[in-house]
């Protein structure tokens, strides 16, 4: 057992005992370490003033993510490299890029943006650099002239074997554990000692799961909220296992959403797709679908979409191992199946028959970066004309994601025709009963729904529209 976080800050071992384990990189950053480039702007993961890189090995190599440290816990540091602005030293090809554009301004957003930058510049194939830099906001000097210079900016490549070594000596097997007046950080190395420890801690009831943080991270910073125990899972490499087959793919439940996108893809192009609109880099950097799943939240962006694809779990506890299908997990708001001790290991996703006529569509009222007003999965098979199956779900239109059951019952057995989708429609009446909120109204939420069928129908393929949102 350790009880010493220990990362490396520009390459050079640094050493945190005795702190408040729910302290945040940002602030570990500003307030002890006194490196105060890094800025915060919303302390939520929206705006990326808070930007560092993050690198962990990655075989002979260095993988760089983008983070929002404003979310992170300065323990989820353990074992990994730390980048800041000032680790660029000011002449930086990105930084010059910065200053030739005139892309910086009032200077606040710039830091951010310049790490962001910076990691796209280790990429060996950058995305587009809109998709980049979706999780950076300026508001002032607008965003031409920094479009301008990410496109000039070139990094060099850099030698990083001594890093490697560097992190390769960082390595342990360990578990950390932080006991700090009443609060606890326990970061287990496998699924057994996550097991046994939830099996003598879990009764308490003040246990908090841990994944990536970018929910349970703003519980502390907008909600304040005192997380006495919190078990994080992000050391754990069986909770980070992509495994594909021809039948389809199962996630361990720590994977991040930027290492889980490529197979998604694979499994369906929409599913891809809808994870480049789930938040930023930076989020889908940090954010797991484990998580995702876990939250709860009706609008989360995953639940509709595997729930249409035919989604199951795994739960394990000291009890043993048991599996349900995706929707039967969330069972009210803010209430889901989850039993004292338990925790989501595993999330398996079936590879959709050739013919199934799959469509996944997020509206909300960005196209980047912006929590769903609605989002909405379809999955039907449709044989010689025939409705012969249908799975549709829902986020966003009820207390929980959900399947429209008569819906579905409207369509299995009935002509793929522009009656039976009207009969369809109606049902989804039955179905929902969406509520008002800033994201849309009620009547907004129902109409698109059904629209969404309708355009489902209509045969446009599978993307996600982008719509004005009638709030
Ligand atoms: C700026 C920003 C933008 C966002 N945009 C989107 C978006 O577009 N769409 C969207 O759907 N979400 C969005 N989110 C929400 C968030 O990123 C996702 O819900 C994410 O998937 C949470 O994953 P995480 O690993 O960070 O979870 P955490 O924050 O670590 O945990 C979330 C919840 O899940 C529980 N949990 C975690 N792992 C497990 C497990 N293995 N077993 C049981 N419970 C578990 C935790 O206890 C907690 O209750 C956004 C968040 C931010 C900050
Ligand atoms: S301060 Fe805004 S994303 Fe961190
Ligand atoms: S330069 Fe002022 S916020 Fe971007």
């Amino acid at each position: 057992m350790r009880d010493t976080i220990r990362f490396l800050l520009d390459g050079k071992t640094v050493d945190l005992k005795d702190i408040d384990p729910t302290t945040t990189v940002l602030n570990l950053l500003r307030y002890d370490l006194r490196r105060t480039g890094t800025k915060e702007g919303c302390a939520e993961g929206d705006c990326g003033a808070c930007t560092v890189a993050l690198g962990e090995l990655d075989g002979d190599q260095v993988k760089w993510r983008a983070v929002n440290a404003c979310i992170l816990f300065a323990p989820m540091l353990d074992g990994k490299a730390l980048k800041t602005v000032e680790s660029l030293g000011g002449q930086h090809p990105v930084q010059t890029a910065m200053v030739e554009h005139h892309a910086s301004q009032c200077g606040f957003c710039t830091p951010g943006f310049v790490m962001s930058l910076w990691v796209r510049g280790r990429e060996p194939s950058p995305p587009p650099v809109n998709d980049s830099l979706a999780g950076n906001l300026c508001r002032c000097t607008g965003y031409g002239p920094i479009v301008a210079a990410a496109n000039a900016a070139s990094g060099p490549a850099e030698d990083e074997a001594d890093l490697v070594a560097a992190l390769r000596k960082l390595a342990t097997d360990e578990p950390l554990i932080i006991q700090r007046r009443n609060l606890h950080w326990f970061a287990p190395r496998t699924v057994h000692d996550l097991v046994s420890h939830l099996k003598i801690a879990g009764d308490s009831g003040a246990v908090t799961l841990v994944a990536g943080a970018t929910d349970v991270g703003l519980w502390v910073t907008k909600q304040h909220r005192t997380l006495p125990i919190v078990v994080w899972l992000g050391a754990i490499p069986e909770l980070q296992k992509i495994v594909e087959t021809e039948d389809g793919l199962t996630l361990g439940a720590g994977v991040r959403y930027s290492d889980a996108l490529p197979a998604l893809a694979r499994l369906h192009p929409d599913l891809g797709e809808l994870l480049r609109r789930l938040g930023s880099v930076q989020v889908r950097n940090s954010g797991t679908v484990g998580g995702n799943i876990g939250n709860g939240s009706p609008i989360g962006d995953m639940p509709p979409a595997l729930i249409a694809l035919g989604a199951s779990i795994t739960l394990r506890s000291f009890e043993g191992v048991r599996t349900l299908a995706l929707e039967d997990y969330f069972v009210a708001y803010g209430k889901q199946d989850l039993r004292s001790g338990e925790f989501i290991e595993t999330i398996t996703v079936p590879r959709p028959d050739p013919g199934r006529r799959v469509a996944i569509f997020k509206l909300s009222k960005r196209f980047d970066q912006d929590i769903s007003a609605v989002c909405g999965a379809f999955s039907l098979a449709i044989e010689g004309g025939i409705v012969s199956e249908a799975r549709i779900a829902f986020g966003g239109m009820a207390a929980t994601p959900k399947r429209a059951a008569a819906g579905e019952a409207a369509l299995i057995g009935r002509p793929w025709t522009d009656e039976t989708v009207e009969m369809a429609a109606a049902a989804l009446a039955e179905d929902f009963q969406p509520i008002d909120d800033m994201r849309a109204s009620a009547a907004y939420r129902l109409t698109a729904a059904q629209n969404l069928l309708r355009k489902l129908h209509a045969g446009s393929p599978g993307v996600l529209s982008l719509e004005p949102v009638d709030a």
